[in-house]
């Protein structure tokens, strides 16, 4: 913490600085902007939220002004799917405890943060196709597609694809965090297990299996939604759980969806830095899912009877 002597300040507004010892810590005072302000040297602001470290992370490689704005939007969210990782394995916590409103509660936090994500795609999408030319000769072979945060978020929801770990080749650290998250249950996993212990007659093939295989859609557990989401007030709990999981992948593709708009806007149909072909593979990637029953299921709901007839 700087000396308030070190701010340079008039010597007017220096001598306006009270100091005190509170607690053992030097404490200073001042009336700011027509308020009594306190600071200390305990911990400040840019202490706890590491300013220095996270203002000085921005390393253009190009002397080009959009850069900035390409880095930034990458950044924050990473930031944000390094959030949304914590904030499921709390969720994933709790339904293992069957703590169901707690869990709840976390994943309606997670779905908003995904909510923010897809309305900031707006900000990037005031880059134009020039703009873009400009630098992104000197991103090389650095794509999106190397996040590793992006793979762990897929694997802890529950779309398991070792080969993706492939291009973390040369970073054992990366590769060990992917590995780690491959091999334990998802999120979904979880909630087929709250499924099971609820009554629902679950098998045992997608109770207890090998975590790093892709989940295979199983009937008894398309069977168990349908019950619930067939009968919500007889279930509401877990028709509430499947409404909040089945947001998370409604919110999810709608991401994906806007990625690949933005980035058709910007590169048209030109291959990605990363090798793929682009948005072909983007598109590809609606496909994927999540939570296969929670989808599978609706087809089949019942319709009420009409009244009168
Ligand atoms: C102008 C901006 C952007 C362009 C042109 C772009 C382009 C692409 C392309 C073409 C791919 C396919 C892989 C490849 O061949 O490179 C890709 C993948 C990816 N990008 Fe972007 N991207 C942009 C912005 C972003 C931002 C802001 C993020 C946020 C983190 C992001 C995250 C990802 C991720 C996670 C993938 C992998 C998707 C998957 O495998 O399903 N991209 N990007």
């Amino acid at each position: 913490m700087k000396d308030p002597a070190d701010f340079n300040l008039p010597e007017a507004n220096s001598a306006a600085i009270r100091r005190t010892t509170v607690g053992g810590v030097e404490t200073f005072e001042a009336h700011i902007a027509g308020e009594t302000i306190q600071w200390d040297r305990g911990l400040s602001y840019g202490q706890h939220l590491q300013t220095g470290r996270l203002l000085n992370a921005q390393g253009p490689v190009s002397d080009k002004p959009d850069e900035m704005l390409f880095i930034i939007m990458h950044q924050t969210m990473e930031l944000w799917i390094k959030l949304m990782l914590h904030e499921l394995r709390v969720a994933m916590a709790h339904l293992r405890g069957d703590e169901l409103d707690k869990a709840g509660r976390t994943l309606d936090r997670t779905a908003t943060i995904m909510q923010h994500m897809i309305h900031s795609w707006e900000v990037l999408a005031t880059l134009s196709p020039h703009d873009f030319m400009t630098f992104r000769g000197y991103l090389g072979k650095a794509s999106g597609f190397q996040s590793q945060q992006y793979r762990e978020l897929e694997f802890l929801l529950g779309l398991k694809r070792p080969d993706l770990i492939l291009v973390h080749n040369g970073d054992e650290a990366a590769q060990a965090a992917l590995n780690k998250t491959l091999g334990e249950p998802s999120l979904y996993d979880e909630v087929i297990g709250v499924l099971s212990r609820h009554g629902f007659t679950i098998p045992d093939s997608s109770l207890s299996r090998d975590w790093s295989k892709p989940y295979a859609p199983s009937v008894e557990v398309e069977e168990a939604w349908l019950t619930i989401y067939n009968d919500p007030n007889a279930h509401w709990t877990l028709y509430d759980l499947g409404e909040k999981v089945t947001a998370l992948e409604y919110y999810f593709q709608e991401w994906r969806f806007k990625h690949m708009k933005t980035v058709a806007r910007v590169i048209g149909h030109r291959h990605g830095t990363g090798g793929s072909a682009g948005v072909h593979y983007l598109v590809k990637a609606l496909d994927l899912q999540f939570f296969p029953e929670l989808w599978s299921m609706r087809t089949r709901m019942e319709a009420h009877p009409v009244a009168g007839k």
